[in-house]
């Protein structure tokens, strides 16, 4: 297997200063109890960094997660994504704040909006670390967006490459070389 270099595209720096905004903005939205709903596997460190920095806004919101499998490299819609993993179920009344890595067809923050929208949660509000615009096939556009990045594939921060380079403390591109 071909080794690919990682390009260092956000330092671990750029992306906590970038978290804690993000943090301020939450806090500032959802002012009444929330959960955070993290989408496994690649938006877990970014949950719990974000998690934390809620914390220093004042913010005690609980935490679940809940794993999706998108097949989004057809044309066909939401149908692609399957869920995998559930949640508790207890959010009637409840506000939720879906956290997932990276926002690119769209198919899995609109599917994981709809899933909490039918368990009775709301207010609800989506958020993505990174999105790529140019890859929407979907009519569907996350509230709150960390970074956007053009089409390139980007591992690191709990982002992987066939399950590597989650590890790294900092996001970079793929160049299989
Ligand atoms: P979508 O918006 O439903 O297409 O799903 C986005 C998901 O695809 C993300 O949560 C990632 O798991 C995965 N993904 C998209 N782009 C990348 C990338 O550049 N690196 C690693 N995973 C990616
Ligand atoms: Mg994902």
């Amino acid at each position: 297997m071909t080794t690919p270099e990682v390009e260092a595209l956000f330092a671990a720096d750029t992306l906590a200063a970038r978290v804690d905004e993000m943090a301020g903005e939450i806090a500032r939205a959802m002012p009444g109890s929330f959960t955070l709903v993290g989408v496994l596997t690649g938006a877990f460190v970014f949950t719990a960094d974000l998690l934390r920095a809620l914390d220093r806004e004042g913010a005690a919101p609980k935490v679940e997660f809940m794993r999706l499998a998108s097949y989004g490299t057809g044309t066909t819609s939401a149908g692609e994504v399957q869920v995998l993993s559930g949640l508790s179920g207890r959010f009637q009344g409840e506000g939720v704040v879906i956290v997932d890595d990276i926002q690119d067809t769209g198919r899995t923050l609109m599917v994981a909006r709809r899933i909490l929208a039918d368990l009775g949660a709301g207010p609800i509000l989506t958020c993505a670390l990174l999105d790529k615009p140019e890859r929407r096939e979907v009519d569907f556009q996350a509230d709150l967006i960390g970074f956007t990045i053009p089409d390139v594939f980007v591992v690191g921060y709990g982002i992987d490459w066939a399950e590597r380079f989650r590890h790294l403390p900092y996001i970079g591109k793929v160049a299989v070389g």
